[in-house]
């Protein structure tokens, strides 16, 4: 099996495809949008915290995971502890990653719209208010919203049917680099906008009296979402990183890339959102009513917007196709079904799936369970549950059910990095598992902090 597999051919490539893999609409579409449904700076606190404690060391816990097995998230579970129940993570994984790609599609599928709408300088001389109406025109149809998330899905698996090295490595080298300069431009027109310290402060100070107990758990599920954690996906990468790579260092860059995503995003959006009159908990539609503003705002604008819009698309592709990776890899090397059958079939899957999501906001829009649409609750039960759930099983697996020699050696290889992995063995064995569950019984209302 292991000769067979595809790998990335550089350390650059590697980096790029699990940045690649984490930076997507989680950092600038999700992100802005829950921090403001959560009042803002203690939110951002809190995720930060959890970046740094729990995320760093489990992305370097799968990357290990996967590249001591070099299998897909089931097979990993399966080759490391036969005979048990483990590869169930796996199993879980892969219905987190169904879940997850359906709607993510949807969202997706509004970034082609608004691509389009660029192209056809739609945004000029409207206002606020005209572009909220913009937005909430195409999100109530029943035909388009569908049809790009049909379109999106069908580009992922066309990448996925490509292959790891050819396909996801040589898309998001170039492109990670010139999305972040743009987000920056953004910024910088961002922070010059009258009011726009208020939207600084709203972001960066924290006020604790917001917080609930269902804000720490919504700053978790964001902390995985983002950092594509929980589920596989890091597994599965990991499985293609080869032997000699320092996976810590590796884990420590992508992370920090994301984040630093996700802050830029913010700080592009905050201001703006308090300069036009926007409400920071508008919801899921927050940044595509923001971000036109400032574009209008600003010289050049119909150039900025256009190639943001496209690169926003291409980030959200290097994202979906790690999650159509995990099925795909488990079905192609677990069932001996052929890649490229395992692909187009999981796309169809994922398609059936996402006309739930991608109706959400028109026919289906009173359609609910547990008070939620079934975009909502897609979202919500993948986000705040499945991953830290999974992440939680991940740590348990990596400290208490693998010999620490193992974990040793798969971690940093024969270089040894003595004083690190103790401290990352600590996290993964003690702190991060215990957070975790800290944060499900608050929130579950067991346990008040
Ligand atoms: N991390 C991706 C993003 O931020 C989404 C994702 C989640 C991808 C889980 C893979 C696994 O957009």
């Amino acid at each position: 099996m292991q000769g067979k597999r595809d790998s990335f051919t550089s350390r650059f490539g590697v980096i790029a495809a699990a940045a690649g893999s984490a930076i997507g609409l989680g950092n600038i579409w999700r992100f802005p949008y829950v921090l403001g449904e959560n009042g803002g700076g203690a939110f951002f606190l809190i995720y930060l915290f959890f970046i740094v404690l729990i995320g760093i060391p489990l992305m370097l816990t799968e990357m290990t995971l996967g590249r001591s097995a070099q299998r897909n998230a089931f097979g990993t579970f399966k080759f490391l502890a036969p005979k048990t129940g483990w590869p169930l993570v796996g199993i879980m994984g892969v219905a987190a990653a169904f879940m997850i790609l359906s709607f993510y599609s949807a969202v997706a599928g509004w970034t082609l719209e608004y691509t389009l709408q660029a192209v056809r300088n739609n945004f000029a001389g409207k206002n606020p208010v005209e572009l909220n109406t913009m937005y909430g025109d195409f999100v109530s149809g029943s035909f388009w919203p569908v049809v790009w998330m049909l379109i999106f899905l069908f580009l992922t698996s066309a990448i996925v049917v490509a292959g790891v090295s050819k396909g996801i490595e040589k898309y998001t080298k170039i492109l990670m680099p010139v999305l972040l300069v743009i987000i920056i431009i953004l910024d910088i027109r961002a922070i010059t906008l009258p009011g726009a310290g208020e939207g600084l402060e709203f972001l960066f100070k924290p006020d604790f009296s917001k917080l609930t107990g269902n804000t720490v758990l919504e700053a978790l599920g964001q902390a995985f979402f983002s950092l594509s954690l929980g589920m596989g996906t890091i597994i599965t990468y990991g499985s293609y990183i080869n032997r000699k790579e320092r996976l810590m260092s590796t884990a420590a860059s992508v992370s920090l890339a994301d984040t630093l995503i996700a802050v830029l995003a913010g700080v592009a959006i905050f201001p703006a959102v308090f300069a036009f009159n926007i409400e920071p908990d508008a919801g899921p539609k927050l940044v595509f009513i923001t971000l036109p503003n400032i574009f209008q705002q600003m010289p050049g604008g119909y150039f900025f917007a256009l190639i943001f819009f496209v690169l926003l698309v291409i980030a959200a592709l290097t994202s979906s196709i790690s999650l159509l990776e995990v099925i795909v890899a488990y079905f192609s090397e677990e069932l001996k079904i052929s890649r490229k059958k395992a692909t187009w079939l999981s796309g169809i899957a994922a398609g059936i799936l996402g006309v739930l999501s991608a109706l959400s906001y028109g026919p289906l829009k009173d359609v609910t369970l547990f008070g939620k649409t079934a975009f909502e609750l897609l979202d919500y039960v993948s986000s705040n549950i499945l991953l830290p759930f999974g992440g939680l099983l991940i740590t348990i697996f990596a400290g208490y059910i693998l010999k620490k020699a193992v974990m040793k050696k798969g971690v940093e290889g024969e270089s040894g990095h003595e004083k690190l992995f103790k401290v990352y063995y600590f996290i993964i064995k003690f702190l991060a598992p215990v957070a975790i569950a800290f944060v499900f019984l608050n929130s579950l209302g067991i346990l008040k902090f």
